[in-house]
């Protein structure tokens, strides 16, 4: 790093270094005056170096150094020195040395900063986001966003590796139908028409297979207007890769050996392959979720056999009406949860979607429940005994249609390992597979597709397209840790027919899947190789190696949860000449801050 501003970045010399004159350049991270006295903390990317200047030895310096101030740039000359034993700094990587300075410049002053810049800062994040030039030169951040960098380079160097072709697809799209909301461009050339931008690369990167590129892969910025989220964002980064003549264990394979390789180099974490598989439908009836928590086990159980025919009037007609009781053991959340605790868990469980929630105490003098009347001996005996439970332990229930009872109980099954401090520690991956193609939107009373329309149907399942939706089981396959879905992708459908059936099935006339759809419709006319892939969120994987519960903590320039940028008031006003180019009026609406 060696050139006119510098010999060495500020956290590079070390006690090897001892009576090397080095010039460094940087920030002023701290100022500490100790009578003659005065030591200055230098920053730059490499971290920091303690500056310390003698007023007997050099007073001429003392005149520059009464004048900076925190965040002030300069550049120092001096000797590298051995700390006195006494003011050794163990936090510090050249905490056992520092530089008495001989000369120092000041390379351009800094105002009193509106955030403290330090990782221990409790700014609020408006602020932090308003001023995010600032907000990244914390150690932590920077540190998140190297990582980041890091994590792009292994992506690359073993996707290169493995033969695959990194290939821009377009951002200025044609609008679709499906999925998530659009953000939309106007075109000034074709006025009245809109481009919009990728909610992902789907189809361009099935297209480059059709073009016979084999292997393909991008690190893109994909765009999706939905409401945000701890780990959502309207712009977001997807690793993307599609493989041509493989089948889904072959995209699996290579995606184990990456995601092995990504978390060895950044964290030293050996992952044990092959990694786990659960279907889609195990996942859901034991963690009531398609996206479980492995890290703990508390396990959903299925009772709804036992209390079809009991007296608790609620369970027997939700069985008879086709759905199920389920429960949920706590192991020991009987001894430590107290009535009150329950009542919440009841107003928790209507959250989630649930109707009511049933809870049984299992304590010594037997079951304690207000339900516990309802239920012969015989039929408690067999709820302890499916839900394997023992004196202490809480059991939960709730009775709706399968999924409702499902996803409620699932989503109560983090909150009480929450609440009952389990351990959570490590990494539980895990794939997700055969998901069902399609679900029912009851508002919409129409089918969606779960991942997109361009996932093939099981072999087995083709033919029930058309028939019986619910039960078409797709070629896909999610990877989760930790409760996370952190990428997700399937094997393709490679042939019109096929294309044509889903389409349909999705509600689309022929003409409008032609419309819509017809250049890969199209295509699919020329030798279409079968082909397959999956696309990570690249802030999501990001997120959990940096172990932060929080995107933005990931991303440079994120947006807050109003889809703006605080720092530069995007989305703005567009000026009347751009309107007036582009054909556009506006329609006046409440305003809405950043
Ligand atoms: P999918 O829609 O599942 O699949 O997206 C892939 C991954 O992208 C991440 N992700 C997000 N991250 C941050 N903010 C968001 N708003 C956001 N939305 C999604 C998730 C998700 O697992 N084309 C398919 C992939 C394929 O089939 O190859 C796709 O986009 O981690
Ligand atoms: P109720 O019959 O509404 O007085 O409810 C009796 C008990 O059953 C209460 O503890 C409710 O919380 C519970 N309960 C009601 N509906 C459900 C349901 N769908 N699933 C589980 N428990 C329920």
């Amino acid at each position: 790093m060696k050139n006119q501003y510098r010999t060495n970045l500020c956290a590079e010399p070390n006690e090897s270094h001892i009576g090397q004159k080095v010039v460094l350049a940087g920030w002023v991270n701290k100022k500490r005056s100790l009578g003659q006295l005065v030591f200055l903390e230098l920053r730059d990317i490499s971290g920091i170096m303690q500056i310390a200047i003698d007023a007997e030895v050099s007073p001429k310096l003392i005149d520059i150094v009464s004048k900076i101030k925190n965040e002030y740039l300069v550049q120092i000359k001096g000797d590298i020195v051995l700390r006195d034993q006494e003011t050794v700094n163990e936090k510090l990587k050249t905490g056992t040395i520092e530089v008495r300075a001989e000369e120092i410049v000041i390379l351009n002053e800094s105002k009193t900063p509106p955030i403290y810049v330090d990782d221990s800062d409790k700014t609020n994040e408006n602020t932090r986001l308003k001023y995010r030039y600032l907000d990244l030169r914390k150690p932590a951040m920077q540190h998140r966003l190297i990582m980041r960098s890091k994590l792009a380079r292994i992506v690359r160097e073993f996707l290169y590796e493995e033969g695959f072709y990194e290939i821009e697809t377009p951002f200025l799209n044609k609008p679709t139908p499906e999925g998530a909301r659009d953000f939309l461009v106007p075109s000034r050339v074709q006025p009245n028409k809109f481009f919009s931008l990728p909610q992902s690369p789907q189809l361009f990167k099935q297209l480059l297979m059709v073009s016979g590129f084999d292997r393909y892969f991008q690190i893109v910025k994909c765009f999706r207007d939905e409401d945000l989220r701890q780990d959502r964002q309207p712009e977001f980064t997807q690793i993307d890769m599609e493989m041509s003549f493989v089948t889904g264990e072959d995209v699996i394979e290579v995606n184990e050996r990456l995601i092995k390789k990504i978390f060895k180099e950044i964290l030293g974490h050996d992952v044990a392959l092959p990694i786990a598989r659960m279907t889609y439908d195990e996942a859901m009836s034991r963690y009531g979720s398609d996206k479980p928590d492995l890290r703990f086990d508390m396990q959903l159980a299925d009772v709804s056999l036992i209390v079809k025919d009991s007296a608790f009037g609620v369970f027997a007609s939700v069985v008879k009406k086709g759905g199920s009781v389920r429960g949920l053991n706590v192991k020991g959340g009987s001894d430590r949860l107290i009535r009150r605790d329950l009542d919440r868990l009841v107003k928790v469980a209507e959250t989630y979607g649930a109707k009511g929630l049933a809870w049984m105490r299992y304590t010594q003098e037997g079951i304690v429940s207000p339900i516990a009347k309802f239920f012969t001996d015989a039929e408690k005996e067999a709820i302890l005994s499916t839900l394997d439970a023992e004196e202490g332990d809480l059991l939960l229930f709730v009775a709706d249609k399968d999924e409702v009872a499902l996803t409620a109980l699932g989503q109560l099954r983090l909150h009480m390992a929450d609440m009952m401090e389990i351990e959570r520690s490590g990494f539980a991956f895990v794939w997700v597979t055969d998901f069902p193609m399609f679900e029912y939107d009851e508002e919409e009373k129409r089918y969606f597709a779960v991942h997109h329309p361009f996932t093939s149907p099981t072999d087995s399942s083709v033919e029930l397209l058309g028939k019986d939706p619910a039960k078409v089981r797709a070629r896909a396959y999610d990877i989760v840790v930790n409760g996370v879905e952190l990428g997700g992708g399937s094997v393709r459908i490679h042939k019109e027919a096929v294309q044509e059936k889903v389409f349909e099935q999705l509600g689309f006339s022929k003409e409008e899947a032609w419309e819509q759809f017809g250049f890969l419709l199209e295509a699919f006319k020329y030798g279409t190789p079968p082909h397959a892939g999956m696309a990570y969120g690249l802030d999501r994987l990001c997120m959990l190696l940096a172990d932060t519960e929080n995107i933005k903590d990931v991303i440079a320039f994120p947006k807050n949860q109003n889809h703006g940028c605080v720092m530069t008031g995007a989305p703005a006003y567009a000026g009347a000449h751009q309107l007036e180019e582009l054909k556009i009026a506006t329609i006046k609406a409440e305003e809405k801050d950043d």
